[in-house]
């Protein structure tokens, strides 16, 4: 009856709200309403803990100054839409000054922006503007290659002075009957064909993990090391607030050069150009890689200890979750204060609700105790997650995103719905497609995601007024666009939106998580219950993953009462027994095809 009670308050509470998405205050209010002066007592989350991190493709979010591709200035002038977003950290993936064979991720001066971004000023400017309205800046680093283009690689072809083992260099194997070098072994690249490319000059082969502009920097080498921090420290010095650290795993490579086991999963399709064909025991992942993430993190730390602000370290490793773990590092030698959770990038359309519940768990299983977990649904280099999971799953995804507890980020667009974009092998520009030729560059290519934002149903969607844009934009942007989706009723938006106001309550902050599944392998659920001492307001995610209208009965799941609140729902859901401030019955919840809700209860 109590129970009853305290329920008619919170929906009084919700209604007098007008039955919308409630707002922030109001969820503000739901934290003080019920919570204890327990919750002085709880260690307040840090920045890079609470935000969401919006990553920025600078390319494609906004182009200033009409020459098609995004800029610095473009960003300034967005700068208040990550304000309305709630987001307080931005990633920008690389704004170097770069030949662009990678878009960025081949840099030619570490400590300069590329002229098709703008100047150091603009980035002053930026980095300004965001530190008025409170939000953080982390800057893309990318420590395990250069572009061939930098002054180190031509000093290293021509054996100058201490550049002379910059990079990787080895002799050939020997020479076929042409008289061609024979590359040392087959080590094949991230983007297809060897690892090794031969240089006239130096008669030598060099070696690139990624393509042949972006020669590896020797890690066996100190001084290397010492150029990166300087880079690294430059950027601090800029004021940036952390980094995401590109490619980690690639830095070291194991100096025996032996050959890498080719298909040892018997694949019968294997194919000898392509880099997931390989077991990657020599070039991948190597212990050493710690060490130098390490240093790079005791660099951080000490701007940390200068001001108490932290300095995030977030790196990008694309290894299984175990593996992955000891990039936290440990309390006597920390490392990173996260390294980016992959694992929904799994689910596809034909995902059943155990395999996102896997997903979801997967990171607590391993995560070693006292660390901070972090997740993503999608970024600039796989599919959007509107294609990944289905168009119809988009909310569902984002609701998992962001009420994960972790650090959640977020891909440009992602907020939208935005879905990739065909493209024409004449149109494509992404390295990864281009390698591996017009027969197999749509698996490849990384350009359907990287498309230009949508801001309004204008000309370019408002991105650009040139008249081509460096990538093509999706035709929907007529429809799926930040005006469009403000304006609407519903949109993928406005639930994105009321998404991260409820990670300002107590109960996301510290509330635990558990996961379950229901009607057979059809739905999914995530229950973010507030400790008894803190809160008494709980909420869970409720995900329909197939393609068929169920009926969810919760009654056997432990915690859930007889009745729950809509706080949000997914876009183009038909039932009207589910509009958002509404109570439903927990044994019978109806949900349409790839339909998914946030509900919110009172724990008694
Ligand atoms: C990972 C980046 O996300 C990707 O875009 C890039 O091509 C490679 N690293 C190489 O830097
Ligand atoms: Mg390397």
């Amino acid at each position: 009856m109590k129970f009853i009670g305290v329920l008619a308050i919170c929906a009084a509470f919700l209604a007098s709200c007008t039955f919308s998405a409630p707002s922030f205050s109001s969820i503000k209010q739901l934290n003080t309403l019920y919570s204890t002066e327990k919750q002085a007592e709880l260690e307040p989350l840090d920045w890079w803990q609470r935000t969401v991190v919006y990553q920025v493709y600078p390319r494609s979010f906004q182009d200033s100054d009409g020459d098609g591709t995004g800029d610095i200035q473009g960003i300034i002038s967005r700068v208040n839409y990550f304000v309305e977003l709630g987001v307080e950290a931005i990633w920008i993936s690389p704004i170097y000054e770069s030949p662009m064979v990678d878009f960025g991720y081949d840099i030619s001066n570490f400590t300069n922006i590329d002229p098709l971004f703008g100047t150091l000023d603009d980035f002053k400017e930026l980095s300004g503007v965001l530190r008025e309205n409170n939000i953080k800046l982390i800057m893309d680093f990318v420590p395990n290659h250069s572009s061939d283009l930098h002054p180190w690689f031509n000093a290293s072809v021509h054996r100058e002075g201490k550049y002379a083992d910059y990079y990787v260099w080895k002799d050939p194997k020997g020479f076929d009957e042409q008289g061609k070098p024979i590359v040392p072994n087959n080590w094949t690249s991230v983007f297809a064909g060897s690892m090794w490319e031969w240089n006239e000059q130096r008669q030598q082969f060099y070696l690139h993990q990624f393509v042949k502009e972006q020669p590896d920097l020797n890690y066996e080498n100190r001084q290397v090391w010492n150029e990166i921090l300087a880079a690294t420290k430059f950027w601090l010095d800029m004021g940036v607030d952390g980094f995401r650290v590109d490619a980690v795993p690639h830095i070291f490579e194991n100096q025996t050069f032996l050959d890498e086991p080719f298909n040892p999963w018997g694949n019968p399709d294997a194919k000898e150009d392509e880099y997931g064909s390989y077991d990657h025991i020599y070039t991948n992942n190597l212990p050493q890689v710690l060490d130098f993430l390490a240093e790079m993190r005791m660099l951080l730390d000490v701007y940390t200890a200068s001001d108490g602000v932290v300095r995030c370290m977030m790196v990008e490793a694309a290894v299984d979750t175990v593996p992955l773990m000891g990039y936290y590092g440990t309390e006597q030698r920390p490392i990173a204060h996260f390294p980016f959770n992959f694992n929904l990038l799994g689910m596809t359309p034909e995902s059943v609700a155990d395999d996102l519940k896997w997903l979801v768990d997967r990171w607590f299983e391993y995560m070693p105790e006292g660390n901070w977990a972090s997740v993503l649904i999608g970024n600039h280099d796989n599919r959007r997650a509107s294609t990944k999971w289905s168009v119809g799953a988009i909310d569902a995804a984002n609701m998992v995103n962001i009420l994960f507890k972790g650090t959640s980020v977020t891909y440009q667009g992602e907020e939208l719905g935005m879905e990739d974009r065909w493209i024409s092998w004449e149109d494509t520009v992404d390295p990864a497609g281009c390698n591996v030729g017009p027969d197999r560059y749509e698996q490849f290519s990384r350009d359907p995601a990287r498309t230009p934002f949508h801001w309004d149903d204008s000309r370019n969607a408002g991105f650009s007024t040139a008249n081509k844009t460096w990538l093509p934009l999706h035709e929907n942007y007529l429809v799926k666009n930040v005006m469009a989706e403000n304006a609407a009723e519903e949109s993928h938006l406005k639930v994105y939106k009321s998404l991260i106001e409820l990670r300002a309550t107590n109960v996301w902050k510290y509330g635990s998580q558990t996961t379950f599944v229901l009607n057979g392998t059809s739905v999914f659920g995530m229950i973010r219950a507030a400790p008894q001492s803190v809160d008494v307001v709980s909420f869970y995610v409720l995900v329909n993953v197939g393609e068929a209208s169920t009926v969810a009965d919760l009654s056997g799941i432990e915690g859930i009462p007889e009745a729950s609140i809509v706080y949000t729902r997914s876009v183009g859901f038909e039932n009207g027994d589910t509009m958002i401030g509404s109570e439903v019955r927990t044994n019978a919840v109806p949900l349409g095809p790839r339909n998914s809700l946030v509900l919110m209860y009172l724990s008694s």
